[in-house]
């Protein structure tokens, strides 16, 4: 469940499991051991894994030695707790201690109780010694990666950096995933170096803030740039992208990075979240209205063809009619091709869980279903400039629709799917063959989240 950060962890967990000699099964009730990677950013996520872990306890009551495990933000969130409610858990693993869950899940097995194994809670860390023998520790998991169990044939993630010392209020991942610790630019460069010799010829990096990258080796410091430039220098790497951004860390010279080496894609996810500057200041997001402005500005006079992509939290403690219609005109000012849209959720221990909620339900629904329209609008309107343009698609598969279809289409004629440079999702008809290539694709149509078109027939 949840982020990209752990889509990437849940592969790098099944890639250990199975070295360890696990075999995963698509049949979830004929599992041995149910593990539930979950997402804690807003109560919705957390109560589907409540009600999946009451399915499971009851699953539990005929299959005795069933194993449960709780991993990820909530797991951290909770701790102790979620052994104590949940009799049916048997392994509660943070996002810091995935490289040992075989050894957790061993040990369980062995002894039929339940272990915790949670991150140190960062209020109480002491920063120093200790903090340079996680350093060694916190990538254990992206080290050990076998590059070719990445379940895309031509797309991977890379993690950069861990946590984030931003303590936006209303966030609960400084909380869960621990202070912003980067890794050492050598190994990002092995790691990319590795999935491109395993046929991986798309990467995305990956940070909770990603252009707050920086490391530190004693008189140099490495900044996002400079890692850009690195990464993109390995030999066979044809595109090269990266999620997501903080407004605040965007500098002139990331946005040049982005010009000026061929296979950085030119697409942004930097999310403004509000466009009203009393909400931002409640937010502690750090910057203000003129300043995201300025960014959309830069970013579209300096790197050609740019595609811009936000979220928005509608309702957040004190929104006003005004603030809402601040954030609709940044729709509409920033010419998005999408943007995520979430009503407010409290989380627990947050500075904004402090404030008053008060904006009622209805009006989070509406707010949130007007910043859908303004979006759809403006989405569209950034698609359809597309018709006519000539395209490359690198092909993911067959589109969900034609995976539907309960009988195959004839030669040519699958509807397929993939994605341009700046992230437009492309559909057109060709061979199921065609995944993990790169095609020309000429635009004939569009809306609001998708191009239509057909191939040119060079595949390369
Ligand atoms: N309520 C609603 N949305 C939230 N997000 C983060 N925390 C909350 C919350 N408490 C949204 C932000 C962030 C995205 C990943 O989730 O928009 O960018
Ligand atoms: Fe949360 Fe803000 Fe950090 Fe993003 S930058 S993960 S919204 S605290």
């Amino acid at each position: 469940m949840g982020c990209q950060m752990n889509r990437l962890d849940s592969e790098l967990v099944i890639s250990r499991l199975r070295a360890a000699g696990h075999e995963m099964t698509d049949d979830r009730k004929s599992a041995d051991v149910v593990l539930f990677n979950t997402c804690s950013v807003r109560r919705h996520a957390e109560q589907k894994v409540y009600s999946r872990l009451g399915a499971e306890g009851q699953r539990k009551q005929h299959n005795r030695r069933l194993i449960v495990g709780v991993l990820g933000c909530m797991a951290q969130r909770e701790g102790e707790q979620l052994l104590r409610n949940h009799p049916q858990v048997n392994i509660v693993c943070s996002p810091g201690q995935l490289a040992r869950l075989a050894e957790l899940i061993e040990h369980v097995a062995g002894t039929g109780g339940a272990v915790l194994a949670l991150d140190p809670d960062r209020r109480a860390r002491g920063g120093g010694a200790e903090e340079e023998a996680d350093r060694d520790e916190f990538d254990a998991l992206d080290l050990s990666r076998d590059p070719s169990q990445s379940p895309s044939v031509a797309q991977a993630f890379v993690r950069v950096a861990r946590g984030c010392d931003k303590f936006c209020s209303y966030c609960i991942v400084p909380f869960v995933r621990g202070p912003e610790v980067s890794r050492e630019p050598s190994r990002i460069v092995q790691e990319v170096l590795r999935l491109v010799e395993a046929g991986r010829t798309e990467v995305t990096l990956l940070g909770q803030t990603v252009n707050s990258y920086r490391w530190c080796d004693g008189g140099r410091t490495v900044g996002f740039a400079g890692l850009l430039e690195q990464v993109a220098a390995v030999g066979g790497l044809r595109r090269l992208r990266f999620v997501t951004s903080h407004p605040l860390d965007f500098g002139n010279d990331v946005l040049h990075a982005m010009r000026d080496l061929p296979n950085v894609c030119p697409y942004i996810h930097c999310p403004a979240q509000s466009g009203s500057d009393a909400v931002l200041r409640r937010m502690n997001r750090k910057y203000t209205r003129a300043q995201y402005d300025d960014l959309v500005d830069r970013a579209r006079g300096t790197v050609p063809d740019v595609v811009l992509a936000g979220d928005f939290i509608v309702g957040f403690p004190g929104e006003s009619e005004e603030d809402h219609a601040a954030s609709a005109d940044l729709i509409r000012r920033s010419g998005y091709k999408n943007s995520f849209i979430f009503k407010y959720s409290p989380r627990p221990g947050t500075a904004a869980a402090r404030m008053r909620d008060d904006v009622p339900t209805e009006v989070k629904r509406w707010r949130n279903n007007d910043l859908l329209a303004v979006q759809a609008e403006v989405g569209l309107a950034h698609h359809r400039s597309y018709i006519g343009r000539t395209v490359e698609v690198l092909v993911e598969g067959p589109s969900p629709r034609a995976a539907k279809q309960p009988t195959p289409a004839p030669p040519g004629q699958t509807q397929m799917l993939g994605r341009t440079r700046g992230d437009h999702i492309v559909v057109f008809d060709g061979e199921p063959n065609l995944a993990g290539h790169y095609v020309d694709v000429r635009i004939a149509d569009a809306s609001a989240l998708t191009l239509m078109g057909s191939i040119n027939l060079d595949v390369s």
